[in-house]
């Protein structure tokens, strides 16, 4: 796809009068981008569950975004990932406020602050993917399986120090995948905090809890909320220069070196191609799996048939229990694409130019593909979750994300002798990236 396709200025118009949603879009189009909804998966089950009976392909105006076409069936969200030529990422590859993605424009005279994968499409796309692809490849991955389950081990045996009791998203699922990404990065433990902070509030900007200004949590200020997100990258920036600079002076055995030392054509890989690639791995290697590795504690300890089942054979459990922890929890809620050609699916036709919201979470409920959908089964089989995306851009680290979750869990559930919920989880609210904020738990080791 050419550049100029990438740098198509959004329409100003909000409502299209050719388009007219159904009763069952009017009714959920607005739930489904409210980022409080994602941490209400009743609430948020029922407006899929309408949708993919009712109007599976649904044309939404939601209230201040523009509109687009909500996939919520698996078959669906597949067929358009799969075809990258045709559904592209570059325009439009996630919801944002229209006042924002205006703003954006005006201020930087295109769609993006930065060139991450998620955002670019063939051929920039895969010849930077490529870069990496080899690293993340599972045989590569086990090269690192003895220095994660070392990290397991550390996580586990705090949360053994705290007593019979902690919060096991805070203390332990925040912050295993920050050490394993990092340390695949080759960022030092102490620079954790900083990085997780900072990761935080990219991703998890819409929870007031995680925000840089909490002031945004009530008043949408589109200058304000730039504001916030480029002193983020900013610090970011800061702090990856140094790294590039490191990794081509000295290499080492790290993904910031094969990234530092990337070429692109011939050429060394560009600044900002370089940064965007170090804050995509840091912030999609962690948060997602922090999401999931605790959403699926939390199916555990809400289903206590599926957790005995772990208790007595963890090694074997775990192997399906972090695929149904990833389906269960979707952690990444949506991507979108643009579509550079007419499309007809579902007896409807989807224009060049507009754009598809890929409901994962739906995706991973759909009656259809799972029996029983709304039900944690530790030991599902088969499961075929649409939690990484599918096509070109599926994910890039899914290995590494199921190899750590599966030495976490048989590391925790082989030497825990109970485990029980002490109190009320909480969800983080946002419609990107989010899963428990907090799982306050009981146990005896
Ligand atoms: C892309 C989910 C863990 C790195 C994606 C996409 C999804 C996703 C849905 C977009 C796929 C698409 O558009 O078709 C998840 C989930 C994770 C996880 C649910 C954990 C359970 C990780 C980890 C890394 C990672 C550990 C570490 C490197 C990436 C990158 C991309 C990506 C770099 C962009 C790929 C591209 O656009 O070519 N992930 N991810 N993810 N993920 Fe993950």
């Amino acid at each position: 796809m050419s550049d100029t396709a990438v740098l198509a200025v959004p329409p100003d118009t909000k409502k299209d009068p050719a388009r007219r949603m159904s009763e069952a879009a009017a009714a959920t189009c607005d739930q489904i981008v409210t980022p409080a909804v994602y941490a209400d998966q009743a609430a948020l089950d029922a407006a899929f569950k309408r949708l993919r009976a009712e109007d599976p392909l649904a044309w939404c105006e939601p209230e201040g975004f523009r509109p687009f076409w909500a996939a919520t069936k698996h078959a669906d969200i597949m067929d358009i990932s799969r075809q990258n030529q045709l559904f592209t990422n570059g325009q439009r590859e996630m919801l944002s406020y229209h006042e924002a993605e205006k703003g954006v424009y005006a201020k930087f005279g295109q769609p993006h602050l930065l060139k991450t994968l998620v955002q670019l499409d063939d051929p920039l796309h895969y010849k930077l993917r490529h870069l990496t692809q080899e690293w993340f490849m599972p045989q590569n991955v086990k090269k690192r399986e003895d220095a994660i389950k070392s990290i397991a081990k550390q996580y586990v045996d705090r949360m053994e120090d705290m007593g019979g009791e902690c919060d096991f998203q805070r203390d332990v699922a925040l912050y295993y995948p920050l050490r394993v990404i990092m340390q695949i990065l080759g960022v030092p433990e102490s620079d954790e905090p900083m990085m997780l902070k900072l990761t935080q509030e990219i991703f998890g900007a819409q929870d007031e809890d995680l925000m840089r200004d909490k002031s945004l949590a009530e008043e949408r200020d589109v200058e304000k909320g730039l504001a916030s997100i480029q002193a983020t990258l900013a610090e970011f920036f800061m702090y990856f220069t140094n790294i590039t600079a490191d990794r081509r002076a000295t290499p080492k055995d790290d993904v910031s070196t094969v990234i530092a030392n990337g070429m692109v054509d011939g050429e060394p890989i560009g600044q900002l191609e370089a940064m965007s690639y170090y804050i995509i791995v840091a912030a999609a290697g962690h948060d997602t799996t922090s999401a999931s590795t605790g959403g699926g504690v939390l199916g555990m300890l809400q289903n206590p048939s599926e957790l005995k089942k772990m208790m007595a054979d963890p090694k074997a459990v775990s192997r399906t229990a972090v695929d149904e922890a990833i389906r269960w929890t979707t952690p990444v809620k949506h991507f979108m694409r643009t579509a550079q050609d007419d499309y007809e699916l579902r007896g409807k036709k989807i224009l060049k130019g507009e754009s598809v919201l890929l409901c994962y979470p739906s995706g991973n409920r759909d009656e259809e593909v799972f029996d029983d959908p709304f039900t944690f089964r530790a030991d599902r089989s088969p499961n075929k979750l649409i939690s990484f995306g599918y096509g070109g851009h599926m994910c890039l680290g899914m290995h590494l994300a199921r190899l750590e979750m599966q030495a976490i869990y048989e590391e925790l559930f082989s030497r825990v002798k109970s485990i029980e919920l002490a109190g009320e989880p909480s969800f983080i609210k946002a419609n990107f990236v989010g899963g428990p904020k907090s799982i306050p738990v009981r146990y005896k080791f």
